[in-house]
């Protein structure tokens, strides 16, 4: 499996068998994005909240590559009446698609879409693909059931925020990170704005300080997993 960081907080995986899965794609107005929208494809975008800057260019995207939606029920209702395919889940819930399991979690933020519409509860996301668990914390503030989602999960990588003022900041991504005690740690949603400059290499020496690996992804990098 790959996982490549577009940066702020947009990814995408591809598995072993081939499924294109992108996360939050906020691309073409993220100035730190080296990739365009025309040029990703999905077979499935996962959305986390309905902020501008994590629906992105999910709906050029989708409309191009028939993508299915998935994300909670209000978020997902939204999707499906702009016309697209959407699969409504809800937090706590689980379910197998052909390229693995999704589970949403809670996540401490907002989520009103740029036109102003309610779109539910925002989320994170915990995959289970390839072997392999991911959890993607959405934008969120530090919440002690992190140390839960870690214990029910055995995360291998942990994708979460850092760059404070809407999201949790270094100290608090830290600690988030001794909770839900991920093999892996790799901080996101920083440097994207003047408001969220974050240095990722303060966060990695942090990390490490407390034991843990943490790999600063490049903006455009792709890993394997
Ligand atoms: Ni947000
Ligand atoms: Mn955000």
């Amino acid at each position: 499996m790959k996982l490549k960081y577009f940066s702020h907080s947009a990814f995408q995986i591809i598995t072993n068998s081939g499924k294109i899965i992108l996360i939050d794609p906020f691309l073409d107005g993220n100035p730190t994005s080296v990739v365009k929208s025309k040029d990703v494809s999905a077979d499935y975008i996962i959305l986390t909240h309905a902020h501008g800057d994590h629906i992105g260019d999910s709906f050029s995207i989708a409309k191009r590559c028939d993508s299915l939606f998935i994300c909670v029920n209000e978020l997902a209702n939204y999707c499906a009446n702009k016309g697209f395919k959407a699969h409504n889940m809800h937090i706590g819930g689980a379910h197998n698609f052909d390229f693995g399991r999704v589970k949403f979690t809670i996540a401490h933020h907002g989520s009103m879409t740029p036109d102003n519409q309610y779109a539910g509860e925002p989320s994170g996301v915990v995959l289970s693909i390839d072997g392999k668990n991911i959890y993607h914390t959405g934008d969120t503030g530090l919440f002690y059931d992190m140390k839960l989602i870690g214990e029910m999960n055995s995360l291998d990588y942990m994708l979460l925020p850092i760059g404070d003022n809407f999201t949790m900041g270094i100290t608090d991504a830290v600690k988030a990170v001794e909770l839900a005690n991920p093999k892996v740690a790799i901080p996101m949603h920083y440097n994207t704005f003047d408001v969220i400059k974050s240095d990722p290499d303060e966060f990695k020496k942090k990390v490490e300080s407390i034991g843990k690996k943490c790999i600063v992804m490049n903006f455009g990098q792709e890993i394997d997993l």
